[in-house]
């Protein structure tokens, strides 16, 4: 049996919270059900993007460092402790600790979860995909960013779906031009998927990111000309492609949060938060 195409996760025990030091400045959804409507659009001027800039280097750091972690034998609470304390350690609060009720400081998706794992006492294995997905919030703004890796060894078909859809997200990112639709983004990342005969996610998109975590505006991953905002010079927003080894439907977790594929495949994303400028994209979650 390749290694990678055995294993069946089930939901492990979740512990505690993890204390955040009081003089962190806490977003203020945390100790409510979820946010406050989103105000002021997605375009920013300077001296906000600036501090979207910071945010966005921290969380691609505390990214960098947890995915060089992970190791076999470790469990995705360890993971969740490691971002945890980087993103303190630089001042900064992990947007999803009590983002709608979300317990842990981190996202961690195995293998066939597609989005919002939570990090448990389940241990990575050899063969493992492991998706971390770490959001920063300082100074008022969120980045946000994710990134999957192997664990160990695994099959050239588990690989092959990590490279192409680090590609695909970054495809999806240079479409991403003043004076188009947002489908542009979809448009380009479906269509190089479909070359391999993946699934694409779609019930989960990018979103306009900055003084709130999730501010409304919606990037499609397929193609959906419904979509039709204009990219403009100063906005920000996230691409971050789900890409499936089979079907993109999904199923949910008890827990309300963790979602599967429903042919239990393994499946692949990788996040980045980007600035609109008038030559086009820039990556500001790049460590
Ligand atoms: N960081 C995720 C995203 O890319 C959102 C996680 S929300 C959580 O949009 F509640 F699951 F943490
Ligand atoms: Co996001
Ligand atoms: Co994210």
């Amino acid at each position: 049996m390749p290694k990678g195409l055995d294993r069946s996760l089930i939901p492990g025990k979740i512990s505690k919270p993890l204390p955040v030091p009081s003089h962190i400045i806490r977003p203020e959804y945390v100790g409510k059900p979820g946010p406050s409507p989103h105000v002021g659009g997605d375009r920013y001027d300077a001296e906000t993007i600036a501090r979207i800039r910071k945010a966005s280097k921290i969380a691609a750091q505390a990214l960098a460092v947890v995915l060089d972690s992970a190791k076999p034998g470790m469990t995705t609470n360890d993971l969740d402790i490691i971002g945890h304390e980087f993103l303190i350690s630089q001042g900064a609060y992990p947007s999803t600790l009590g983002y709608r009720g979300f317990p842990k400081s981190l996202c961690s998706s195995l293998n066939e979860v597609i989005c919002h794992g939570i990090p448990d006492e389940t241990m990575l294995e050899d063969g493992d995909l492991v998706n971390i997905d770490i959001s920063a919030y300082i100074n008022g703004v969120h980045g946000d960013t994710n990134g999957t890796v192997v664990i160990g060894d695994a099959s050239q078909e588990i690989f092959d779906l990590v490279d192409r859809t680090r590609e695909a997200t970054h495809r999806g990112i240079r479409a991403a031009l003043p004076g188009r639709e947002v489908n542009i983004v979809g448009r380009a990342i479906e269509t190089y998927a479909k070359r391999f005969n993946y699934g694409v996610v779609r019930d989960f998109t990018g979103h306009g990111v900055g003084t709130s975590f999730h501010t409304g505006l919606i990037i499609p991953h397929y193609d959906e000309p419904l979509y039709t905002d204009l990219i403009e010079v100063g906005m920000v927003f996230t691409v971050e492609p789900m890409i499936t080894l089979g079907t993109a439907d999904w199923d949910m977790w008890e827990d309300g949060w963790t979602v599967t594929t429903k042919d239990k495949k393994y499946t692949a994303q990788f996040e980045h938060t980007i600035l609109i400028t008038e030559d086009g994209p820039e990556i500001l979650t790049e460590a």
